[in-house]
């Protein structure tokens, strides 16, 4: 078994972040006691679950001597927002290749152009944080493929480019999920968090694969339900075991049973990024009983699901149940339409 704190990483955030007991949002339910993760308040611009994957992967970088990172993702990619972040840490360049929404119901809309990105929520970012450049392609282009041939042309230049995946999900960047695990093993010791199930997000699926390896690694039996925000359970959970199996394998662990991965895809609506009612009901009901913001586009939706599941009687009062709050503020100006 290959130890974690031999792995070269960086350091974006200061200590744990919060694991705090929501009582108000908890009576409201009438439900389990419902605690949260604050992956929010992690470090980088605006915090949020890529800055532990991006604290491997750019050590990962540098250590081969990388001056510059190329990344993807969508028009208000949180994950491009915090790589770029990360790039000014550091002095390196930072090129980001984006792909335009998919149409109001769920129809991918073709060509560059047809759906373009508003200057606002992460894309106002990506201009204020200085992004080297910033690539708008239509919905469902190769983004990697752009990723590579760009990487070609920066190499005939003389850079050093360092591509990152979709999401920072990779088994280096699930890295940093493995080690969230264990951080939250010690807080669920220190706050007397007894039996409880974790409730995440599950997009590219690096942060649910890095828990669940976490865990295991551990020797925790603690569940986690991934509540799925582009993908029906079908195509997501075989997405989520490959990383679990790679992340596994790239620790030298031995292997994870398939039983410990599941994300339940009822609470994606038409689409990834489009916005639901119900999700809308989450994000204002966090807000007016505990103070805290949710996105539209993941912790809005998985809080959809965990609401969801509590009210359809899937965990009874006694129970304990985790919510990890994996950031995405910033999307939430972004999506304004969707509390009109
Ligand atoms: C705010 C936020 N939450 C959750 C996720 C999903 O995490 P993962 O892609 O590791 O499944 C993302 C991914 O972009 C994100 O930006």
């Amino acid at each position: 078994m290959v130890a974690l704190n031999e792995i070269p990483r960086r350091r974006y955030t200061a200590g744990a972040t919060p694991l705090e007991h929501l009582r108000r949002l908890s009576a409201e339910l009438g439900g389990p006691q419902i605690w949260i993760k604050r992956d929010d308040r992690l470090g980088l611009t605006q915090g949020g679950n890529k800055t532990r994957k991006l604290e491997y992967l750019i050590a990962d970088a540098l250590n081969q001597g990388a001056d510059t990172l190329i990344t993807v993702g969508g028009v208000q990619s949180n994950h491009c927002r915090l790589t770029l972040s990360a790039a000014r840490a550091e002095g390196l360049d930072c090129h980001l290749i984006v792909e335009e929404d998919l149409g109001p119901d769920g129809t991918a809309l073709g060509p560059a152009g047809a759906n373009p990105p508003e200057h606002t929520g992460n894309f106002l970012l990506f201009d204020l944080l200085g992004a080297d450049s910033v690539t708008v392609l239509g919905h469902g282009a190769d983004l990697l493929g752009e990723a590579e041939i760009l990487a070609e042309k920066l190499r005939g230049e003389g850079r050093i480019p360092y591509i990152i995946p979709v999401g920072g999900s990779n088994p280096i960047g699930a890295l940093g999920y493995v080690d969230c695990a264990h951080e939250l093993l010690d807080q669920f010791a220190e706050e007397g968090v007894d039996s409880p199930t974790i409730v995440t997000p599950s997009g590219s699926a690096g942060m649910q694969a890095g828990l669940i390896v976490g865990l295991h690694s551990a020797g925790s039996t603690v569940p986690i339900i991934g509540i799925n925000v582009s993908r029906s359970q079908a195509e997501q959970e075989p997405k989520i075991v490959d990383l679990v199996d790679s992340t596994a394998r790239f620790l030298d662990l031995p292997h994870v049973p398939r039983d410990a991965t599941t994300g339940l895809g009822d609470y994606v609506g038409t689409g990834y990024a489009l916005p639901t009612p119900e999700m809308a009901e989450a994000v204002r009901l966090f807000a007016r009983t505990e103070g805290i913001l949710l996105d539209p586009v993941y912790t809005g939706k998985a809080a959809a699901g965990l609401i969801d599941l509590i009210r359809s009687g899937r965990f009874p009062s006694e129970d304990t149940v985790v919510f990890v709050h994996s950031g995405g503020v910033p999307g939430l100006y972004a999506r304004t339409q969707a509390f009109t």
